[in-house]
């Protein structure tokens, strides 16, 4: 019984770390740079041009606000 309570207080624990996989509704970082030819965001992610991963909300403002560049740029 009281293994079952330390397994609970560790799963509590660690979930909200790794993010919450049943909403899913944390916002992919972006994985490349965000300057050059990647600046105009909509331009390859509402079209899907090259490959890009289409989103699937609706149009905001200043993407990198949400999907902060991993690249550091
Ligand atoms: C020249 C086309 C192009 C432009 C412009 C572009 N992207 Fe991307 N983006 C891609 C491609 C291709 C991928 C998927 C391949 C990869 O991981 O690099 C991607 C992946 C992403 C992902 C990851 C999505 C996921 O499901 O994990 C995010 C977030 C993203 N881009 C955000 C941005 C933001 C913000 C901008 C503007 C600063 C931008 N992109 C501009 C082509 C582009
Ligand atoms: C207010 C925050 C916010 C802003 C601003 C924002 N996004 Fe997102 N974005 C999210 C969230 C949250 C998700 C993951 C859940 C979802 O797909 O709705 C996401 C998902 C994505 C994905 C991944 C879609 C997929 O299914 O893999 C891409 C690509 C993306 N956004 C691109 C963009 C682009 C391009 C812009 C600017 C035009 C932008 N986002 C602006 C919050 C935001």
């Amino acid at each position: 019984m009281k293994k079952l309570v330390v397994a609970l207080l560790l799963l509590a624990a660690l979930l909200p770390a790794a993010g919450c996989p049943l909403t899913g509704s944390r916002p992919p970082a972006t994985p490349h740079e965000s300057g050059g030819e990647y600046a105009e965001c909509s331009s390859c992610h509402e079209g899907g041009a090259g490959g890009a991963p289409v989103t699937d909300h609706p149009r905001k403002d200043d993407c990198l606000s949400c999907h902060p560049p991993s690249t550091g740029r």
